[in-house]
C-alpha cells in the first residue's frame, strides 16, 4: 500500500509572510494539579508543536493555534481551559501566548486580526463547542474566518474528522506541518520498507483495538511479540485458564481467528511462556511469579513474566527495525511495570531503528527516562495505529495535494 506520507503539501511550501496561519496542533496534553494551580504534567506534545510555530513565527506569519485538550461535552468547562497549555508553549516559545476568550466569534476575529508578525494567539479548548466533534461546517467556517491559511500539525487528532482537523481544510488553502509530515514518513518507513528482521511488540488489555494493526503486521513483520491483557484472549482461545484475568468475550474468536492467520503467515507470532499473576488488581497484592501461563481461579495475570520479558529483550536485540505499541503489563502499578521496563530498555539500548506508537508505551517509556532514546516517538496513539491499520487519516485526507 502507498503511504500517505509525501502526497500533501508541507507548510514549507506556504509563502505565510504578512500572513495569518491557524495552526492545528495536538496539545491534548496531561494535566497536573487541580483548580486555579493546575499545570501541564508531561510538555511533549506541546514540543513536538514547537517546530512548526517556530517556523512560521520566522516566516512572518501571525499565528493562531488552537487544539482539543480532553473531552468536554460542546460546552464551557473551567478545568479544561487552554489556560495550563498557554503557560507552559509560552515558556517554550519565550513569548507571550494570550488565549482568545473563545474558540470563534467576533471577538476572537478582532484579536486574530490585529496580530502582528511572530505573535502567537491560542484559541480555546475546541471541544468546548458543540460543533467540533459533530464537524459542523459552520464551525469550521468560523475557525476559517480567523486566518489566511490552515496548517494541520496535530497528528494525534488527525484520525478524527472534526472541525478543527477536518472541516476547516475545506474552507482555507490546508498543508501539513512539521510534525504531521514527520510522523507519516517515519510510521511509513515501518510499514513500507523496514529494515529487517521488522519485530514488532504489540501489548495493552484489548485485542479488539488492536486486530487490524495484528493483521497488517502479519503480512509484513518477521516476528510479532505479544504481551498486556490482550494475550489472555489468546489463551482462552486455546482452551488455556485464564482464571481471573481480564478477557474481552469479542476477543476469543477474534484470537483464534489471528492464530490461524499466523499459522498461515511467514511472521511469527510470539506469546507469553511466564506470567506474573496477583489476587487483586493492586498493588498490595499477593503476587506469584508462575512458571507457565495458566492462570488458576482467583487470581489474575498483571504482566509477562521474566523468561518471557528476557526472551522478548533477546528479539528486539536482534531486529534491524523494532516498532513497539502498548505496555506488556499493567505497568502503571509498580510490582507489574517489569514487563514493560525490561521492553523498554530493550527498544532503547537497541542498535536498531525503533518506532513507538504514541498513548501508554511513550507514557512508559517517558516515565523511564528513555523517551529521547528511540529513533521515532509518535505523539500519537490511535492516530499511528489507523495508520498502521491502513486506514486513511481524515486529518490528512483533507489537506492540499502535493
Ligand atoms: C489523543 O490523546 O490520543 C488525541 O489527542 C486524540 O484524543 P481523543 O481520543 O480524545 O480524540
Amino acid at each position: 500500500m502507498r503511504s500517505q506520507r509525501f502526497s500533501k503539501a508541507v507548510v514549507g511550501d506556504a509563502d505565510v509572510a504578512g500572513k495569518r496561519v491557524l495552526v492545528r496542533a495536538d496539545l491534548n496534553v496531561p494535566l497536573s494539579g487541580a483548580g486555579p494551580g493546575r499545570g501541564v504534567g508531561d510538555d511533549t506534545r506541546i514540543r513536538a508543536a514547537l517546530p512548526t510555530i517556530q517556523h512560521l513565527r520566522e516566516a512572518g506569519a501571525g499565528v493562531i493555534v488552537c487544539s482539543h485538550l480532553g473531552r468536554p461535552d460542546g460546552e464551557w468547562d473551567e478545568d479544561l481551559t487552554m489556560a495550563p497549555v498557554a503557560s507552559r508553549l509560552a515558556e517554550l516559545l519565550g513569548t507571550a501566548v494570550p488565549v482568545a476568550a473563545g474558540v470563534v466569534g467576533d471577538l476572537v476575529e478582532a484579536v486574530a486580526a490585529n496580530l502582528e508578525a511572530g505573535e502567537v494567539l491560542l484559541l480555546e479548548n475546541t471541544r468546548f463547542e458543540p460543533g467540533e466533534l459533530r464537524n459542523d461546517p459552520r464551525l469550521a467556517e468560523g475557525l476559517a474566518a480567523v486566518a489566511d491559511l490552515y496548517v494541520n500539525d496535530a497528528f494525534g487528532a488527525a484520525h478524527r474528522a472534526h472541525a478543527s482537523t477536518e472541516g476547516v481544510a475545506h474552507h482555507l488553502p490546508a498543508y501539513a506541518g512539521l510534525l504531521l509530515e514527520r510522523e507519516l514518513r517515519e510510521l511509513g518507513a515501518v510499514l513500507d520498507d523496514p529494515a529487517r528482521p521488522l519485530v514488532v511488540a504489540i501489548g495493552g488489555a484489548k485485542i479488539t483495538e488492536k486486530v487490524a494493526a495484528l493483521e497488517r503486521f502479519l503480512a509484513i513483520a518477521d516476528q510479532i511479540l505479544i504481551g498486556g491483557a490482550m494475550c489472555f484472549s489468546f489463551f482462552r482461545s486455546q482452551g488455556i485458564g485464564t482464571g481471573d484475568s481480564l478477557v474481552e468475550d469479542a476477543g476469543i474468536e477474534i484470537a483464534a481467528r489471528v492464530l490461524e492467520v499466523a499459522a498461515a503467515a511467514s511472521c511469527t507470532l510470539r506469546l507469553p511462556t511466564d506470567l506474573v499473576i496477583a489476587d487483586s488488581f493492586s498493588a498490595l497484592a499477593e503476587i506469584q511469579e508462575l512458571d507457565q501461563v495458566e492462570v488458576p481461579d482467583g487470581w489474575m495475570g498483571l504482566d509477562i513474566g521474566p523468561r518471557t520479558a528476557a526472551a522478548y529483550a533477546d528479539a528486539i536485540k536482534g531486529a534491524a527495525t523494532v516498532f513497539w505499541n502498548g505496555p506488556m503489563g499493567a505497568f502503571e502499578l509498580a510490582p507489574f511495570a517489569s514487563g514493560t521496563r525490561v521492553l523498554a530498555e530493550a527498544v532503547a539500548s537497541t542498535a536498531a531503528t525503533t518506532v513507538v506508537g504514541g498513548g501508554d508505551s511513550g507514557a512508559a517509556l517517558s516515565g523511564l527516562g528513555l523517551a529521547d532514546k528511540v529513533d521515532w516517538l509518535s505523539t500519537g496513539g490511535g492516530a499511528s495505529l489507523q495508520l498502521i491499520e491502513g486506514r486513511k487519516l481524515p486529518g490528512v485526507e483533507a489537506l492540499l495535494d502535493a
